[in-house]
């Protein structure tokens, strides 16, 4: 019988049986159990690079190390992991950047900004630099330790009415996750924001708990949201990606060989992650399409410049919060100019 480190035999005892969990007792000879939970599906950007690392890290490590991959919020959701992480329940998260507030690490919300990046090329300067290094840094304190970006895609709106104009989403109770930025960004389009993990927005949309949601493209696809949703707006008004982390403990007292060959598996399957999110995300645009449950909208040009300028006072609004500067950080790094 194989020997499991002890980090990893509590799986399904939750949070109580975390207390009793911590790292640093590996018997030797003893296979080291990382178990990664994650909200969203199998296959999604992030679902399909946590399996390759799962894949990595078995195969560099010779077996040294068992990845267990838990999707779809079956072992944490968002309420949870962050806690089930620091008490070394679980050793590996990939949390949206947007759902680092709750640690009290504020900075992370500057890159939730309205239209902060244009494209990938502006968010890789970001996360890939200095700024990405610095954001890792505010984590050491709470126990945990950032490994590396990976992406998802850019958000875009639906709803079960046409979402053209600003005007358009007054009233709309919309889903967010739980950031201060988004909230503050529907409440500049006059709508209600509502944060709820991502294992609740199915439901709460088809129910008409809420009346929309932002999301990109391949997790509303996966959790088939468009089934409930008549109409999408292409706006790509903010950035949604992750953060890999782990429990700082757990990773500082693996031996140096098996962390090097983790960090390496790691790098492996970060690039293959940022290197699939663009298509998954385009093809799940055309599978939504596809499907014809729902009207998809391109933006005109004037449509586009109205929500930027309801949006862009978000970047001043939010700065006390964020820091004003880490934003300027994040503007130098990718040259964006704030207009307004
Ligand atoms: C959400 O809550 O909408 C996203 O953060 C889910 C995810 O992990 O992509």
């Amino acid at each position: 019988m194989k020997v499991r480190y002890l980090v990893g035999c509590l799986a399904g005892l939750g949070l109580a049986a975390a207390a009793v969990s911590m790292p640093g007792e590996a018997p030797s000879g003893g296979t080291i159990v990382i178990k990664f939970s994650h909200v969203v599906a199998p296959d999604t950007p992030k679902g399909k690079a946590a399996e390759k690392f799962k894949e990595l890290a078995e195969q560099i490590t010779g077996g040294a190390v068992e990845v267990q991959v838990y999707p779809n919020s079956a072992l944490y959701k968002d309420k949870e992991e962050l806690e089930a992480l620091q008490l070394g329940a679980v050793q590996m998260l990939a949390p949206s950047l947007a759902k680092f507030g709750a640690l009290g690490v504020k900075e992370y919300e500057a890159l939730d900004l309205p239209y902060i990046f244009p494209d990938y090329d502006a968010l890789h300067k970001v996360t890939g630099g200095e700024v990405g290094q610095r954001l890792f840094a505010t984590l050491e304190d709470k126990g945990i330790k950032g490994l590396a970006y990976w992406d998802n895609g850019f958000k875009i709106m639906s709803a079960n009415k046409a979402l053209t104009h600003p005007a358009d989403y007054r009233g709309l109770k919309m889903r967010i996750q739980a950031s201060k930025v988004s909230a503050a960004q529907m409440e500049a389009l006059g709508a209600l924001p509502q944060a709820m993990g991502f294992s609740d927005v199915y439901q709460a949309l088809q129910s008409g708990l809420v009346d929309g949601a932002e999301n990109t493209p391949s997790n509303i696809y996966t959790q088939k949201m468009h089934e409930v949703q008549g109409n999408l707006t292409i706006t790509n008004h903010g950035y949604l990606g992750y953060a890999v982390i782990v429990n700082k403990a757990f990773w500082d007292q693996l031996p140096d060989d098996i962390r090097d060959q983790l960090e390496q598996a790691m790098k492996l399957a970060t690039d293959f992650e940022n290197q699939i999110a663009a298509k998954e995300n385009a093809d799940a645009l055309a599978k939504i399409r596809e499907a014809g449950t729902t009207k998809i909208h391109e933006p005109t040009e004037e449509e586009r410049s109205e929500m930027i300028a309801a949006l862009l006072p978000v970047h001043k609004q939010m700065a006390a919060l964020i820091g004003q500067d880490t934003i300027d950080a994040i503007y130098q790094a990718t040259g964006f100019q704030l207009t307004q």
